[in-house]
């Protein structure tokens, strides 16, 4: 078995991004400028963007986050959108899901320029990534494709099994591993929440994504011997034990499914800390794109 170490290969890109922002700097350029619009004031969101935050310093990106009230109407969200894509020092920016009710999050997601858009949410980015054209793709799949290229897990021919049909997640995963090219090439079915016999389906599958969202839904008697297994869940589960009160949950059973696969990712140190760094990649090449 071996890991797929996402702590360790997010480290390794970051590593290669702060090179390119040396050579930026050395250059005489303006460094990459990443902002974050964060709605509220949601534990798990101000973590994420907290973390987002910290990992563009440690790049030398320059980054922006904008604190918004709760309650704030979506017509002065929508103004803040407006104001972030005229503003020509920053080059990409993400609005941290999810948004209060009383927002319109397709809406909102709309409005942005999807020049601009380093999340990859925009209609015309998940279009273009379709169509294999040039796109920003979401940060969590984006991870999961390097995962597997650096580690040169095989993908071609194989039958890759995603689990979820999340726009953020299942719907784009499944898309990209079908695609030709490294760490594509496979052939994907899509299961959700309408499958019939699960079981069935993971025990014939080659690599397995579970982004489910559900803890340890996954287990060893429902997969093959030598399967590659890729865990996007994080569910956190209450745990008084715990200094913080809960403790991060993937959607593997990751001791028994570990010992029957070939690869398989962590929860926490997977896909988590890929997503991060992915973010960090389409910030890179936002700037490298808007001013070609
Ligand atoms: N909420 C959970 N994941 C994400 C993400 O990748 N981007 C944004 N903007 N919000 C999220």
């Amino acid at each position: 078995m071996k890991l797929l170490d996402g702590k360790k290969t997010s480290t390794e890109i970051k590593e290669e991004i702060k090179l390119k922002v040396t050579a930026i700097k050395t250059a005489g350029e303006r460094v990459p400028h990443l902002a974050a619009v964060l709605v509220g004031d949601d534990g798990a969101s101000l973590t994420y963007v907290g973390s987002k935050v910290r990992s563009c310093k440690y790049v030398g990106f320059e980054s922006t986050l904008i604190r918004l009230e709760e309650d704030i109407t979506e017509e002065a969200l929508l103004l803040k959108i407006d104001e972030l894509n005229q503003n020509e020092n920053i080059d990409g920016y993400i609005v941290q899901l999810p948004l209060p009710k009383h927002i319109n999050e397709e809406r909102v997601l709309l409005a942005i320029d999807p020049k601009k858009d380093v999340d990859g949410f925009h209609p015309a980015n998940f279009g273009r990534m379709a169509l294999d054209l040039d796109a920003f793709i979401p940060a969590t799949p984006f991870g999961i494709i390097q995962l597997l290229e650096r580690y040169e897990v095989p993908t071609s021919g194989k039958h890759c099994l995603v689990v979820g049909r999340s726009h953020i997640v299942g719907r784009p995963i499944s898309i990209l591993m079908s695609q030709k090219g490294p760490a594509g090439d496979a052939t994907v079915t899509l299961a959700h929440s309408r499958t019939q016999n699960l079981k069935s389906l993971t025990k014939q599958a080659d690599i397995v994504v579970m982004a489910l969202g559900i803890p340890e839904f996954l287990t060893a008697d429902m997969v093959k011997e030598g399967v590659t297994v890729i865990d996007v869940g994080i569910t956190r589960v209450a745990d008084e034990s715990h200094p913080k009160g809960y403790v991060i949950k993937g959607d593997v059973a990751f001791d028994e499914v570990a010992a029957k696969a070939n690869y398989i990712t962590p929860v926490p140190g997977g896909v988590g800390p890929m997503t991060i760094a992915m973010l960090l990649q389409n910030t890179l090449l936002a700037k490298q794109w808007n001013q070609s």
